[in-house]
């Protein structure tokens, strides 16, 4: 696996204080609140359970599983292969996913999670690709930014291989091109 990758862009280490940094900002705007975190699988589950030892303040933790479709003309079409399990109506939502790049997906996810009325909602991302964006959208909390490049590792994947890399990668081009 670590042949198949041109550039280490964030090691452990790195990972680590991200999660560290991200966490103090969490717990210390959210205080009072009890927000619900919701995970977006799969490729948040490394990055959800690291920022979460982190969380100091009472929270609950979700996960929805969902898949994106893009059409012509259309991005964002968004199919829920696993919803919440509880009311998220008067509720301040985190969500946590692993890179934006698009932004449909979390675009169209915010948005209906608005329509089922909580109170607020704001993302946090581990990485963020914003060359990639195609509809308007800015995460709140943000890991680390990276090139507009296809990057695999602590949940990223490559057809559904990589996800169990203790780092974050660039998967070298020969990988996907051939
Ligand atoms: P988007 O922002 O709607 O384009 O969707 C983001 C989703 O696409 C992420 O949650 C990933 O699952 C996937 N994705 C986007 N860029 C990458 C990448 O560089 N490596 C692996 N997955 C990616
Ligand atoms: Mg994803």
């Amino acid at each position: 696996m670590n042949n198949d990758i041109e550039k280490i862009i964030l090691s452990e280490d790195d990972i680590k204080n991200i999660c560290v940094k991200l966490g103090k900002q969490i717990t210390n705007d959210y205080k009072d609140t009890l927000p619900i975190f919701v995970g977006l699988l799969k490729g948040c589950a490394p990055f959800a359970m690291e920022l979460f030892k982190n969380i100091t303040i009472p929270c609950e933790l979700d996960f929805m599983a969902v898949s994106s479709y893009y059409m012509a003309n259309s991005t964002g079409n968004v199919y829920i292969k696993k919803d919440l399990d509880r009311d998220i109506s008067n509720r301040d939502i985190i969500l946590v996913e692993d890179i934006v790049d698009t932004g449909a997906t979390l675009k169209t996810i915010t948005e209906m999670l608005k329509a089922r009325g909580c109170k607020s909602i704001e993302v946090v991302t581990l990485l963020d690709k914003p060359e990639g964006r195609k509809v308007c959208f800015t995460p709140k909390y943000i890991g680390a930014t990276v090139p507009n490049e296809f990057i695999v590792g602590f949940g990223l994947d490559y057809n559904e291989l990589y996800r169990n890399l203790p780092y974050v990668g660039i998967l070298k081009k020969e990988i996907y091109t051939r």
